[in-house]
Order: structure tokens, then sequence, then C-alpha cells
């Protein structure tokens, strides 16, 4: 069985992808299912952690013995794993956060224009909550991010790393077909200090549990 390591530890994982609306049956959003998310939600579980899971528009199974805290868009990811990172021991984003949102919400549909062509799109900066979460880090909290690259998957990590200012930066590689939606990922932890230990292709769960390791083991 699961070694009860994590036990006395809570933690926050955000899972899944954010949609920004653009009106009210319209919105920007990514192709994140959340299985990585709540992989890292069943195994901390399973190791005797109190874990929150934030879930972003996701379509999976509430995790046993886990909150879940539902939300949609990144504002309303962001108020609540910052708020449940205040009593946290780790908060992992885990989710797929949209960078930009619509600078305007429409409040009605917005209709096409014949005579015109097509509507430009104006949009915004979303806050960095990962940057945000590093940077208020609590002594002893540790703060976990998770980048998708589809190239220069190794140097892209450390540069993410280095710039949001986490403990620990799980790289993946996407693509077509590979990591989102599958119920496998293969993937490097680069941690500040410059220690990265890969991961070999497998279950999503197996990740979970190598990235629980490292967090355990940096923990003071
Ligand atoms: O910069 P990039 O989107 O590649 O970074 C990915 C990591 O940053 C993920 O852990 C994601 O949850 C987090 N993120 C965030 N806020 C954003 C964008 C990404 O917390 N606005």
């Amino acid at each position: 069985d699961e070694p009860a390591d994590l036990a006395g530890r809570r933690v926050v994982i955000s899972a899944g992808g954010t949609r920004e609306p653009l009106d009210p049956v319209r919105y920007l959003g990514n192709r994140s299912s959340g299985k990585q998310g709540y992989a890292l939600a069943r195994t901390a579980a399973a190791r005797g952690a109190a874990v929150t899971l934030v879930a972003a528009n996701t379509a999976l199974p509430d995790p046993a013995g886990v909150t879940v805290v539902p939300v949609s868009t990144t504002e309303e990811l962001r108020e609540a794993v910052v708020k449940a990172a205040a009593e946290a021991d780790a908060v992992v984003m885990a989710a797929a956060v949209a960078d930009f949102r619509p600078a305007s919400r429409a409040p009605q549909k917005i209709k096409k224009r014949d005579d015109r062509g097509p509507e430009p799109i104006a949009l915004v900066r979303n806050p960095d909550i990962l940057a945000e979460l590093a940077a208020g880090r609590r002594p002893g909290q540790l703060v976990v991010g998770f980048a998708a690259e589809t190239e220069d998957v190794l140097a892209n990590g450390r540069a993410k790393l280095a710039r949001k200012g986490c403990d620990v930066l799980v790289v993946n590689r996407v693509g077509e077909g590979i990591a989102f939606g599958t119920e496998e990922n293969e993937a490097v932890i680069l941690e500040a200090g410059g220690a990265e230990t890969p991961v070999p292709h497998g279950p999503k769960e197996a990740l979970a549990d190598r990235v629980w390791d490292v967090v355990a083991r940096r923990w003071p």
C-alpha cells in the first residue's frame, strides 16, 4: 500500500483549463482535461494529505476524500487557489491557465456582420497566478508549476522555473495526441537549485507520485 508520508500536510492543486467568456455562449479556452491534476489529488490523498482540488471546467469524478472547488475563469481560479493557499504546505498549479482574456464580455451574443467582415477580439493579460503564489509564499510552503511545451522542452522549462520563481517546475512535451486528454505523460521535474528528475512515459498517477516524492523531500 501507499506510505502515509504526506499525513498532516495540506496541499492545494489546480486542475483543468480556464475559460474566458466572450459573450453569454462563447469562450476562449484550451484542451486541458484535468487528468494530471486529478491524479495529483488522488495520489496526495492516498498518501495522507488533506487535499483541496480547484477544478476548472473538468468532467471527471470527484476523488474520494478530496475537497473540490469548481471554477471556470482565471479570476475565479486565482481567488480559490490564493484563499486555499493561505493554509497550505504546498500548492501545485497543474491547471492550464489562459494567458489572455477578452478585454470585455458582451452582454448579448455577438452577431456576425455580413457587411463588414469579422469582428476583431481585443485581449488583455491575465494575472500570472503561479508567479504571484511563488512571490507570496509562506515560510516552508512549496510552490510547484507545470509547463507544457511543444519545443525546446528543457531549455524552456529551466527558463520558466527561474522566471516564475517557483520551487519545482514539471515540464512535459505536448502536441497533437501527446499528453492532453490522454492517460499517460512523460516529463522532467526541475527543481530550484538545479536537480532534474526525468520521469519516463507512463501513467499520470506515476508522474504525480514522483512529484509528491520531490515535494516531500524538499519540505523543511
Ligand atoms: O507561462 P506558462 O503558461 O507556460 O506557465 C505554466 C504554469 O504557470 C502552470 O503551472 C500554470 O498553472 C501557471 N500559470 C498561472 N497563471 C497564468 C498562466 C500560467 O498560474 N496566467
